[in-house]
């Protein structure tokens, strides 16, 4: 049975976000790409290495390889456009060497004419057509685009005008087996018809939301009439394409081969023709409609794996049953590696819900302890009420708030996550010290509930970009590098490059030290892009290489000793006195301020020496003379004294406030308030960054006026 059904198409009822806006003008460029895809290549900075790439991979014929490959398949993927400027994407299949290349410039394509495939018309004779030929059994694809040349209705030509290899991502493994005679056209003479309503509804809803894969088609008419169609392979989990709450789908955009041939032909030429199948009964379901591209919004951020989005609003939707001769069983661990890296849109609406939540203080579950050593616990978390975690970056901290025993008020405090934003859960590890973690250690269970608001900090790291990164922890300080290092490892996968880093990690002895068989799993998956440096201060009963490579201290010779010379980013973590000898070594080896990034765990800040140049004002000086300060919210007031040289958040604390407070050097953000008037500065610039009315109140003092005016600072407090 042939069904058609026609929905309204509207943006209107999707999530806030805002569509990429593009108008071509008109002419044609000189690159092999068309306007469309360099703004969007251009959007993601890879629009001059593109420049490049598209002169050695589009070929304007098909290479040996390719012409032996086509041979082989039992089915290809069409993208054509019919006569209503639709665009359509469709599955033919036939027995292998129904596609094969009388010469290089020609593929001649073996099918009968299909008038039940709404595809079918944008295939006769001189008219633009888009392939894909995809092997479901090894995931090898080859993609062309050219003009069709048809004498018969039992096939046609395709003159070549581009051809291009495809990488193999995202793919399920599917063996395939012929169910009938491909050459006999099943349902004819079924008229396309409107019925929106019936339970052909649910059956298209119920196929996109089973979808691991599904095919698109998108056009582009350039200038001097040349129309190209491409259509192209989109896979991921199953689920992976959302049927939004106004009929749209949308659809994540993972780490791909940069081209943009879809979307950019989408945001010069806003359609586009989806096509899903049935693998196990052969059902069709063609959809063509408008479509966008959305390249930033919270839903994004939400969406592991996803680097942006794009939409499509159905006009036209086809449901052919059985419509293909050709059947496929999913192979036993057939499963994409590259979609099992990527995320599912219930967790990323979940992360969505928690965002918009995000500054107050949430309820998480323990929901495992694991003691790393004798000294370091981690803490699994989630959030309590099913909402999911917020998303954050590698290396930034999760504010905790505990009611201790004996201490009239919750205690706050600050973590850093040692999981990594792709595993959709918090880590904390906790080094038992004094009043807090002693607490989390000693008296909290699996079970358990603690009270976190959103991550935050700027000590992150970019895993995608190119500069080498050394990574140099001292004790504790390992939380933040693990952290890294899982999403250096993630995103590596992800994107089948790797940066490069070190991990130096000192600890006392073998048993400080903590995340051993971590460590090594993690450099094992880094395929050799990470070195690990593991140093002992003391090495008694450890076998050297097996549990450590060097002895004694992190220091500059040993760092130049096994450094290749090199331009690098470095992230230090660990001791005070440790952080600053590796900051002011590494100063000392003209290494920039500004490549250098740090996160002290306790009250003392890094003395950091500015480049020559700074990109920073100079620090004003502290008020010299006494100065009112109003806490506007509680009503209170006080008077700073030049001589006492109080903080103002111990200033706020004698007046009998309580403010939120945890690291009380300026490192870790929580005792942001707002100033309402007046100025303050630092003795030491602190870490944690602030906007301009904002002040950092466990290490501020009210700054000196220009004019020595007596104005009150006040603070919403
Ligand atoms: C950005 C940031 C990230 C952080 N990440 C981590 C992390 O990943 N893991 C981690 O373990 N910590 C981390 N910390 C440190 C953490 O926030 C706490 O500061 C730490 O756990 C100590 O808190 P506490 O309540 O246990 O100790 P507190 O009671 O606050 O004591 C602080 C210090 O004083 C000492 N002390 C306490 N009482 C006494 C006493 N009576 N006599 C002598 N000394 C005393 C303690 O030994 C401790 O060193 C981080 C801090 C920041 C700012
Ligand atoms: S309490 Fe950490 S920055 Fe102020």
């Amino acid at each position: 049975m042939n069904t058609s059904i026609t929905s309204p198409a509207s943006a209107a009822a999707t999530p806030a976000a805002t569509p990429v806006q593009f108008t071509p003008s008109g002419t044609d460029t000189d690159s092999p790409w068309h306007e469309g895809e360099i703004h969007m290549q251009k959007l993601v900075g890879v629009d001059a290495r593109m420049a490049e790439v598209g002169k050695r991979v589009l070929r304007d014929h098909l290479i040996e390889q390719h012409r032996q490959f086509y041979p082989q398949l039992p089915f290809a993927v069409f993208g054509a456009v019919d006569d209503n400027g639709d665009v359509w994407a469709t599955l033919r299949a036939n027995h292998p060497g129904f596609l094969h290349s009388p010469d290089p410039y020609q593929l001649a394509v073996n099918i009968p004419r299909d008038p039940n495939d709404p595809a079918d018309a944008g295939m006769d004779d001189s008219k633009a057509i888009g392939m894909i030929g995809i092997e479901l059994h090894t995931r090898r694809r080859n993609r062309l685009n050219g003009t069709v040349t048809r004498s018969s209705d039992d096939g046609f030509a395709i003159r070549v005008g581009h051809s291009y290899g495809n990488c193999p991502q995202y793919i399920q493994l599917r063996n395939f087996e012929f169910t009938r005679d491909p050459m006999a056209v099943v349902s004819s003479k079924n008229k396309l018809h409107a019925d929106w309503e019936s339970t052909l509804n649910d059956q298209a809803h119920a196929m996109i939301a089973a979808a691991d894969t599904f095919f698109v088609a998108t056009y582009l008419d350039r200038p001097g009439e040349k129309r190209e169609v491409d259509v192209s392979h989109r896979g991921g989990k199953p689920g992976f394409v959302r049927i939004d709450a106004n009929g749209s789908l949308t659809i994540p955009d993972f780490a791909g081969n940069l081209f943009f041939n879809t979307l950019g032909n989408i945001i010069a030429n806003p359609k586009a023709g989806l096509v899903f199948t049935d693998f196990a009964n052969g059902d069709v379901l063609q959809i063509t409609g408008d479509a966008d591209v959305i390249i930033d919004g919270p839903e994004i951020a939400a969406f592991q794996g996803a680097e942006r989005l794009w939409r499509v609003f159905p006009r036209k939707v086809v449901l052919r049953k059985a419509a293909l001769p050709i059947r496929w069983r999913d192979q036993t661990d057939g499963a994409s590696p590259n979609s099992l890296l990527t995320g599912d849109w219930e967790t990323a609406e979940r992360k969505v819900a928690a965002m918009q939540n995000a500054i107050t203080w949430k309820n998480l579950k323990i929901t495992r302890i694991v003691k790393e050593n004798r000294i370091i616990k981690s803490f699994h978390l989630e959030p309590l009420d099913g909402t999911g975690t917020l998303p954050y970056k590698a290396g930034q901290h999760l504010p905790i708030r505990v009611t201790v025993p004996g201490h009239d008020k919750p205690l706050i405090r600050t973590y850093t996550l040692s999981s990594s934003p792709s595993d959709n859960r918090y880590r904390i590890s906790v080094k038992r010290e004094g009043v807090v973690s002693s607490y989390l250690h000693d008296h909290l269970a699996e079970g358990d509930v603690i009270e976190a608001r959103a991550p935050a900090g700027d000590f992150s790291i970019d895993a995608n970009a190119k500069r080498p990164a050394v990574l140099i922890a001292g004790g504790i300080g390992i939380t933040p590098m693990i952290s890294m290092l899982r999403h250096i490892v993630y995103e590596g996968l992800r994107t089948r490059g790797f940066r490069p880093t070190w991990l130096f990690y000192a600890a006392r002895t073998r048993e400080d030290r903590a995340f051993d068989d971590e460590l090594v799993e993690l450099v094992k998956a880094a395929q050799g892009s990470i070195r690990l440096v593991r140093v002992l201060a003391d090495p008694t009963d450890a076998e050297p290489r097996r549990d450590y490579e060097a002895s004694g201290h992190i220091d500059m010779n040993l760092l130049r000793s096994l450094l290749p010379f090199d331009d690098f980013d470095f992230y230090l973590c660990g001791p005070p006195p440790f952080m600053q000898a590796m900051y002011d070594g590494l100063r000392g080896l003209n290494i920039t301020d500004t490549r250098i990034h740090a996160e002290a765990f306790g009250p003392a800040s890094l003395q950091r020496r500015h480049d020559s140049q700074p990109d920073l004002p100079e620090l004003a000086p502290a008020s010299s003379t006494e100065t009112k300060v109003d806490f506007s919210s509680s009503g209170q007031s006080t008077i700073w004294k030049p001589v006492d040289g109080k903080t103002l958040l111990e200033l706020a604390e004698d007046a009998g406030l309580a403010p939120e407070a945890s690291c009380r050097g300026g490192n870790c953000g929580t005792c942001r308030t707002k100033i309402l008037q007046g100025n303050v500065t630092y003795k030491t610039r602190p870490s944690a960054k602030t906007a301009p009315d904002e002040a950092l109140i466990c290490c501020a003092v009210p700054a000196a006026t220009e004019d020595d005016s007596n104005e009150p600072l006040v603070l919403e407090l």
